[in-house]
Order: C-alpha cells, then sequence, then structure tokens
C-alpha cells in the first residue's frame, strides 16, 4: 500500500505536504480568523485549517501559507473567501425538532387563540447557513397561523458566510437534504425543481415571502432594533470562547422583553455566560 502524502515526514520530522504550512502560518492564520469571525481555533483545528484553506490555495495556484497570508493582506476579497472556507455549516430542516414544536405549541398556538394581544411577530435565525433553519421556521409559522394575512410575520436570517446566504435566498434543496422534512410538509410548501435532469425542491413563495436574508457577523454590532419575540441562535456559539459568548447575548438580551424566547443548539447552554434568560427546556431560555 503506497503512504498517504499527509502522513509522510522530512528528515526533521515535519510533515510533508502539498503546500508548506509553518507553525507561524497556523497561529496568524487563526488570529486573524478569531478577530474576523469570533471563531475559536484551539491547537486541535490544525489540520482543519490545513484541509479548508488548501482548497483556496490550489483555485489560486499559491505554493505555500506564507503565499496565501500575504495574498490576505493585499486583497480584501480574499478575507470573504477565508471566512466562507473556515465556517462549518452543518445545518438541518427541522434540526432538533423539539426546538419548532415548543415554538408551535408554547408560543404559536396559544398566542394565535388569544382574542386580544400582539398580532406582530419578530423572528431572527442568527447563524442562518444556507437556510433551513429559517424556512423550517417559516413553516412551523405558516401551519400555525391559519389566517396569515392578520399576522405582521418577519423571520430575519442572518449569517456570515456569503455563499451559504446565496444558497439560502435560492431556497432550492436536493432530495438529500430534505430527511426532516414530511410528506404532507413537502407537499405543501416545497415546488419541484428540474435543472439538467436533476429533480430537486424549492421552497414555496408563501414560506420565502415571511424570510429576510442579510449578511450579518454576530461579533460586530447588532443593527436591528428589536424586539424580537424568538431568535434561535444554534450551533454557533460552540465556535466562540466564553468572553465572545458573553459580549453576545448581552447584546441579544438587550433586543429581547422579559418572556421573549432564546434556542440554543444541542451542545451550548448560557452557564456562567448569561444571567439575563432562565432556561425552560432543552437549550430553551426565556428572556427573565
Ligand atoms: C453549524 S452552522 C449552524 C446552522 C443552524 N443555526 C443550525 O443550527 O442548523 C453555523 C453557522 O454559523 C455561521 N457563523 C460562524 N461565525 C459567525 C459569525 N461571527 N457571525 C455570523 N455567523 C457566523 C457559519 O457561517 C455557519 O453557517
Amino acid at each position: 500500500m503506497s503512504p498517504n502524502i499527509a502522513t509522510l515526514r522530512d528528515a526533521t520530522g515535519n510533515r510533508l505536504r502539498e503546500f508548506a504550512f509553518h507553525d507561524e502560518d497556523f497561529h496568524e492564520l487563526r488570529a486573524l480568523v478569531k478577530s474576523l469571525t469570533g471563531i475559536n481555533l484551539g491547537e486541535q483545528k490544525r489540520e482543519l485549517v490545513y484541509s479548508r484553506l488548501a482548497r483556496r490555495l490550489r483555485a489560486l495556484q499559491l505554493r505555500s501559507f506564507a503565499e496565501y497570508r500575504e495574498l490576505l493582506g493585499r486583497d480584501a476579497r480574499e478575507l470573504t473567501e477565508l471566512c466562507n472556507a473556515i465556517t462549518t455549516n452543518l445545518t438541518a430542516f427541522f434540526r432538533e425538532p423539539h426546538h419548532f414544536q415548543y415554538l408551535r405549541d408554547q408560543w404559536l398556538i396559544p398566542l394565535a387563540a388569544a382574542r386580544s394581544g400582539t398580532r406582530r411577530l419578530r423572528i431572527w435565525s442568527a447563524a442562518c447557513s444556507s437556510g433551513e433553519e429559517a424556512y423550517s421556521i417559516a413553516m412551523t409559522v405558516a401551519e400555525t397561523l391559519t389566517d396569515p394575512a392578520h399576522w405582521d410575520v418577519r423571520i430575519l436570517a442572518t449569517d456570515l458566510d456569503s455563499e451559504m446566504l446565496a444558497r439560502a435566498r435560492l431556497g432550492i434543496y436536493a432530495p438529500e437534504r430534505l430527511h426532516g422534512v414530511s410528506p404532507p410538509r413537502l407537499q405543501r410548501f416545497f415546488i419541484e425543481h428540474r435543472e439538467g435532469g436533476v429533480v430537486s425542491q424549492r421552497i414555496a413563495p408563501e414560506v420565502a415571502a415571511l424570510v429576510a436574508f442579510k449578511q450579518l457577523n454576530l461579533v460586530r454590532a447588532l443593527p436591528m432594533k428589536g424586539p424580537l419575540d424568538a431568535v434561535f441562535c444554534r450551533n454557533v456559539v460552540i465556535y466562540f470562547d466564553k468572553d465572545t459568548q458573553r459580549d453576545l447575548f448581552a447584546r441579544i438580551a438587550r433586543l429581547q422583553r422579559p418572556g421573549d424566547l432564546l434556542f440554543l443548539g444541542h451542545s451550548e447552554s448560557l452557564f456562567r455566560v448569561s444571567e439575563s434568560y432562565a432556561l425552560i427546556g432543552k437549550s430553551i431560555y426565556r428572556r427573565v
């Protein structure tokens, strides 16, 4: 069996790689990524940085990470590519389904049943990736509020990654990305889309109309005024250190009123991060 190039080493014990990648490359790139995105790349992320950025070096026909760093210093467009390459975008329709059940049963159904009260709903999907989370919220709203014309619903969906936002706006999904969507929802909220012999599903205009996609960096100022009834900030702060998390949730808390909802990812928590929220369910919080 021929050895893998990634496991070969030179006479001094350094790995033989397609592109020269030294300690200073890793340290400088991780500092740059932290300042641009808040993403904290620990020592164990060295290989991830190499493999995700090697694609950029190949596309740009560079020979080393030193050349890539030099390019980053003089071409701001490459900073966008760097962010897009480093972010982890894994997502799915109705991921962590209990959040959508809670939204429907504990919030939307009681609101719809109330004779008086607000008809204005503002929901934020704070790291929406390719859009599945925001569209799952929109489907939940559309199937629960039976008289949508009488409601003022807006779902703001934001992400740092410009490539993911372009996909999200397109709203076309391959069949293998639709596992979380039940057959009735598929029938009601999607339209078959054929292109070059490939069959996929496009989000129906009724659902798409509820969502606005915008680029927004969570470690910069939040431009919205609020109040936000519900915030989905799921599976993104795991990439941030505690100080960055504290700062972010302090800013989010300012956009919410007591009782408003906050949903985090399954491995995230506000323990020692924020005292502005009370845990009320599995990674579900209410503003206190
Ligand atoms: C793993 S996905 C989570 C998607 C979705 N919320 C979910 O739970 O399925 C994490 C997303 O966070 C985004 N992200 C990372 N750092 C960010 C930042 N500083 N500002 C905004 N989005 C960021 C990434 O681009 C990526 O799309």
